[in-house]
C-alpha cells in the first residue's frame, strides 16, 4: 500500500503589516471590536506589483529547503488559490516557470478557503495510485486585491499570504485520509460577483468586491466544520482525544473555538495563527501547519487534523500522522 507523507513545510507573508489600529484610520471600526468578534490583530498586504505567484515562490522554496529537495525532485505542482495572477496560465504554471522544472503537470485549483485541503486530497490520490512521487502543494492568496477597503464588515477580516508542503510517496501514512465536499446552493452567502464569462462590473459600482453575509456564513461554518471533524474521526474509528493537534482554517477565533468545543479539544491543542494574518483563505492551513512545525509544537509521529471551509461552500479535512 502506498501513502503520501509531508516531508517539508514552508510559508511566506508579505512585508507590509496592516494593524487594527491602522484600520481604525480607514473605516469606522475599533481594535477592540475586531479582536472581540474575530481574534484578528493584524494582516499582511502584498506590495504593489507583488503577485500570488511571488508569494507561492517564497513559500515553495521555503518548503523545499525544509524537505531537502530541489525543484527537479518535484513531479507535480498544485496551487490552491482564488486570487490568481491572471486567468491563465494558471498559477501552477507560472510557479513552475520560476522553479524551472519544465514538463511536470501544474494545476491551479479554485476552491476558495478549502483550496489547500482540496489540493492535498488531489495530491494524495496521485501519490497513492503511483502517478506522482513528490508533489508540491501550495495555498496562496492576494485577497487584499479584491477587498472593498471602505467596507468595514469585510475589510477587517482578510489578508495575504502563502503556505506550502512537499508530499512524498511513503510505505506508511502520512496522510491517513482526506475528505472533501461542496454545496453550491450556498453560492450567494460568500462570493465574488463577476468574472470572464459573466462579465466584469464597473469597479466604481462597488460590486466588484467580495460579498458576504457574515452572520449566515458564521453559522454554517461552525456546523459544517464540526460535522467534517466527526466524519473524519468516524471514518478512521478514532475519537477527538487521539488527535494531538487541530489545525483549523484561520478565519475567525470564535468559529475555531466553537469547532474545538464540538470536538472536546482544549484550545491548548489547537494551532492558532489568525491573530497574525487574518483570513488568508487557502493559505491559512498550510501557514498554521508550518508555524507549529517550525516552533517545535508538532513532532514526528503525532496525529493532526486539518480542516477548512470556504466560499462555494466548499469544505474538507485531512487526517495526518506527521
Ligand atoms: N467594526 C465595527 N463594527 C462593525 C464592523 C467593524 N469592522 N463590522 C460590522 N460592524 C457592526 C455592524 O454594522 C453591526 O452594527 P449594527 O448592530 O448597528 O447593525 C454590528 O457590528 C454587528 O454586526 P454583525 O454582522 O451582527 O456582527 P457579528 O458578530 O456577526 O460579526 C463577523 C461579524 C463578520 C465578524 C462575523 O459574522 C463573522 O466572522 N462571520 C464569518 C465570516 C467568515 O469567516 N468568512 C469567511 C469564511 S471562510
Amino acid at each position: 500500500m502506498m501513502y503520501s507523507r509531508i516531508i517539508g513545510t514552508g510559508r511566506y507573508l508579505p512585508e507590509k503589516v496592516l494593524s487594527n489600529r491602522d484600520l481604525e484610520k480607514m473605516v469606522e471600526t475599533s481594535d477592540q471590536w475586531i479582536r472581540e468578534r474575530t481574534g484578528i490583530e493584524r494582516r499582511h498586504i502584498a506590495a504593489d506589483g507583488e503577485t500570488t505567484c511571488d508569494l507561492c515562490e517564497h513559500a515553495a522554496r521555503n518548503a523545499m529547503e525544509a524537505a531537502g529537495v530541489t525543484p527537479d525532485d518535484i513531479d507535480m505542482i498544485i496551487v490552491g488559490t482564488t486570487t490568481p495572477d491572471q486567468i491563465f496560465p494558471n498559477v501552477g504554471c507560472l510557479l513552475q516557470e520560476r522553479l524551472g522544472n519544465r514538463g511536470v503537470p501544474a494545476i491551479g485549483l479554485e476552491a476558495a478557503c478549502s483550496g489547500f485541503i482540496y489540493g492535498m486530497s488531489v495530491a494524495d490520490k496521485f501519490i497513492r495510485t503511483g502517478a506522482a512521487k513528490r508533489v508540491l502543494v501550495v495555498g496562496a492568496e492576494t485577497l487584499s486585491r479584491f477587498i472593498d477597503w471602505t467596507d468595514r464588515s469585510t475589510c477587517v477580516l482578510f489578508g495575504d499570504g502563502a503556505g506550502a508542503v512537499i508530499l512524498e510517496a511513503s510505505d506508511e501514512p502520512g496522510i491517513i485520509s482526506t475528505h472533501i465536499h461542496a454545496d453550491g446552493s450556498y453560492k450567494d452567502l460568500l462570493y465574488f460577483p463577476s468574472g470572464v464569462s459573466k462579465g466584469f462590473n464597473d469597479l466604481k459600482s462597488g460590486k466588484d468586491f467580495v460579498q458576504m453575509k457574515g452572520n449566515e456564513v458564521f453559522r454554517v461554518a461552525v456546523t459544517t466544520l464540526g460535522r467534517i471533524a466527526r466524519e473524519t474521526l468516524e471514518a478512521n474509528n478514532m475519537s477527538g482525544d487521539e488527535i494531538d493537534w487541530l489545525i483549523p482554517h484561520q478565519a475567525n477565533l470564535r468559529i475555531i473555538e466553537a469547532t474545538a468545543k464540538k470536538l472536546k479539544m482544549p484550545m491548548e491543542r489547537v494551532i492558532l495563527t489568525v491573530q497574525d494574518h487574518g483570513n488568508t483563505s487557502s493559505a491559512s492551513v498550510p501557514m498554521a501547519l508550518d508555524v507549529a512545525v517550525r516552533d517545535g509544537r508538532i513532532q514526528r509521529g503525532q496525529t493532526i487534523l486539518l480542516e477548512a471551509f470556504g466560499g462555494g461552500f466548499t469544505w474538507g479535512s485531512a487526517l495526518i500522522r506527521y
